[in-house]
């Protein structure tokens, strides 16, 4: 069932257009991250998502209700946090909080409890002495400790040291184990690869690719370093061959998925002595897509036209 489901969402600010026709679909017990350069549109998704924004055409449903006329109601059963928090000075950690929880009914004290200690807060401390990284903490106790269905993150972790990084990622793991949709939104490739069951890439308004990392990662090379006992012939024209380096019996290379049957029969002939593989990442295919300018091109199609 659908937690959350945008529709062609266009959104125009003066003659600019940052969302241009976005589709975005979260499941329940999903946790999907969503990524694309700055600039690219993610925060207004969001804030639509968020009833913050309204969109100029297209459709917005969280819960099966409008983002829009029923963000009240929605916001009851939906945890955000931004990427940077700005708290109220003169309040402690602790009172923002229980602020935040209170809006979502009764405050569950031990579940305070122990996130505030996973978060290794102190939160006697006025707001306005916290660090870029305890106001996110703040945020993110609040968050985790309440009791949502839904988490939209928008890059949560910026400015969370590594010991909290992993803290954070500990608990949307524990949040989707309990049928809990995560929206999240982030730069950190490496967090989105371990969480995330579905990727979006947004760029330039548009989503441009959407997948299980699984499938994403079918689009993606596997970077290969291979010995052989004779130098391995007509490797360079082999399809799906890219970025050869090295000498005639230790190279390494990168192969396209769907080549990689094809080359490794190929290369066998010449008496493989090691062959290490390493899976694609979501780097790669990500800054391709970063890298690319001008008109959209497919993905997987490169090269000459
Ligand atoms: N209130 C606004 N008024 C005018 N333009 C805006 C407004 N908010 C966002 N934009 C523009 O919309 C586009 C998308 O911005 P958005 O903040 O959604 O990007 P993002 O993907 O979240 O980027 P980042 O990774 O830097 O957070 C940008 O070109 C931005 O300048
Ligand atoms: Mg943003």
């Amino acid at each position: 069932m659908s937690i959350v489901k945008a529709t062609n969402l266009i959104k125009k600010f003066g003659k600019s257009t940052a969302l241009n026709g976005v589709d975005l679909e979260v499941n329940r017990g999903e946790v999907y991250g969503f990524i694309g350069p700055n600039g690219a549109g993610k925060s207004t998704t969001i804030r639509i998502l968020l009833g913050i924004l309204r969109a100029t055409e297209g459709k917005a449903h969280i819960f099966g209700k409008d983002a829009w006329k029923d963000s009240v109601d929605i916001h009851k059963h939906l945890a955000y946090v931004p990427g940077d928090v700005n708290l109220w000075p003169n309040l402690t950690g602790g009172e923002v909080i229980d602020l935040f929880m209170n809006f979502k009914g009764a405050i569950n004290k031990k579940r305070r409890e122990e996130m505030i200690q996973k978060f290794n807060l102190d939160p006697s401390k006025k707001c306005g002495t916290y660090s870029k990284g305890n106001r996110q903490k703040v945020a993110l106790i609040a968050a985790f400790a309440s009791e949502a269905e839904l988490y939209i993150l928008d890059e949560p972790t910026s400015g969370l040291d590594p010991l909290m990084e992993r803290a954070f990622q500990e608990c949307v793991l524990e949040a989707k184990l309990e049928g809990k949709s995560v929206l999240l939104s982030s730069h950190i490739l490496s967090e989105v690869e371990r969480l995330c069951d579905t990727i979006g890439i947004i760029r330039q308004g548009r989503m441009i690719e959407t997948g299980t990392l699984r499938e994403l990662r079918h689009l993606t090379r596997a970077h290969l370093l291979v010995e052989t006992k004779q130098s391995i012939a007509d490797l360079r024209k082999l399809n799906g061959v890219h970025g050869i380096q090295g000498k005639e019996q230790a190279v390494t290379f990168q192969v396209d998925a769907e080549e990689l049957d094809t080359v490794i029969r190929h290369i066998s002939q010449f008496g493989i002595v090691r062959l290490e593989s390493s899976p694609p990442k979501l780097e790669d295919l990500f800054m391709r897509h970063y890298e690319e300018t001008g008109t959209d091109k497919q993905a997987g199609v490169g090269g000459v036209s």
